[in-house]
């Protein structure tokens, strides 16, 4: 259970923790592991110093994927509160929750080379947010319906739930003036975005670029995969796995350049053979490294309505694998 702060002590911790901020050596980047210590470190920022606040959630086991976002934060925003929070909650019994990378050590080195310390904190509870000892799946949760249907939700039905909720949580404790994902995982964005309207959340979600592996990497290096969209899952993949992962990057972008800069070519009657063309193209591509395929879909890129079966001119569409 979280007691909240009365504005006395809220004042208290809030001139406590701005005390220890001049005081404090510009290397250092503060690690924060209670809600309490993260709610008087932002009321310091935003009444006293007056910053603006962006927030990057994530699980840790950072790469240059959430780096890009937190720069993209700091780039934008005053102070950038970045959580480090393996989340039980969309995790299904079955899945990797005790085998998910924790790095913490690593990310916080990684964090530091931005050398932003000074408008950066790192919020990495120590306890689980859902209450010591307490089943998640007795806790308060949210829906999302549409959005959080189909795609990734057919082989992972807990999971947007999940994870809308602990982003709720996380909003709820760091009132950020914005928050960032990325475009790497496309449904996840929308689903927080649905969410953000549907409650009226007051606060700005802003996406960023997935980044991919480099293509002109060190090709003698086993672990060099051009291309393939970094994740924090990826080092679970053997060197075969990593190739078939491959498979995914390389198809979507043969489909992207097969289609720039070509849509004065486009008649009405393409739209079908274009939108079925496409889905089998990535399908056999998938299938022939040896992979297996869970869903290759268009949809329409803002509402994620679909599967698109046929491709209207001027619309704007996403695909997604
Ligand atoms: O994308 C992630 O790493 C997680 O789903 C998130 C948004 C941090 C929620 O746990």
């Amino acid at each position: 259970m979280h007691i909240p702060l009365s504005p006395k002590s809220r004042r208290k911790a809030a001139a406590a923790a701005s005390k220890e901020e001049d005081e404090r050596d510009d290397t250092t980047l503060d690690v924060l592991e209670t809600v309490s210590q993260v709610r008087a470190k932002v009321y310091s920022k935003r009444h006293k110093e007056q910053k603006t606040i962006a927030f990057v959630p994530t699980m840790g086991g950072l790469h240059q994927g959430h780096v890009s976002l937190i720069q993209l934060a700091l780039n934008k925003y005053d102070f950038v509160v970045v959580s480090v929070y393996v989340n039980p909650m969309q995790f299904a019994p079955n899945e990797d929750f005790d085998l998910y990378p924790r790095t913490l050590e690593e990310d916080l080195e990684k964090m530091k080379n931005l050398r932003e310390n000074a408008r950066m904190c790192v919020f990495a509870p120590k306890e689980s947010l859902f209450g010591k000892g307490v089943d998640p799946s007795e806790c308060a949760h949210v829906t999302v319906p549409n959005v959080g249907q189909g795609l990734c939700a057919t082989t992972r039905p807990h999971f947007f739930g999940g994870v809308a909720t602990v982003v709720l949580k996380l909003l709820n404790i760091v009132k950020p003036d914005a928050a960032v994902f990325g475009r790497k995982d496309y449904q996840q964005l929308k689903v927080i975005e649905k969410m953000v309207r549907d409650f009226d959340l007051d606060v700005e979600i802003l996406s960023g670029e997935i980044v991919r592996e480099p293509v002109n990497g060190d090709a003698s290096d086993a672990d060099s995969c051009p291309g393939l969209a970094m994740s924090s899952r990826n080092t679970y993949l053997t060197e075969k796995a990593r190739k078939q992962a491959e498979s995914i990057s390389v198809a979507l972008k043969d489909v992207a350049d097969g289609i720039s800069g070509r849509s004065d070519e486009f008649t009405p009657a393409m739209g079908a053979n274009m939108a079925q063309g496409w889905v089998g193209f990535i399908k056999r591509c998938i299938e022939l490294s040896g992979g297996k395929v869970d869903y290759v879909e268009i949809r329409q890129r803002e509402t994620l309505e679909g599967p698109v079966e046929k491709l209207v001119k001027g619309e704007k569409y996403v695909v997604l694998a």
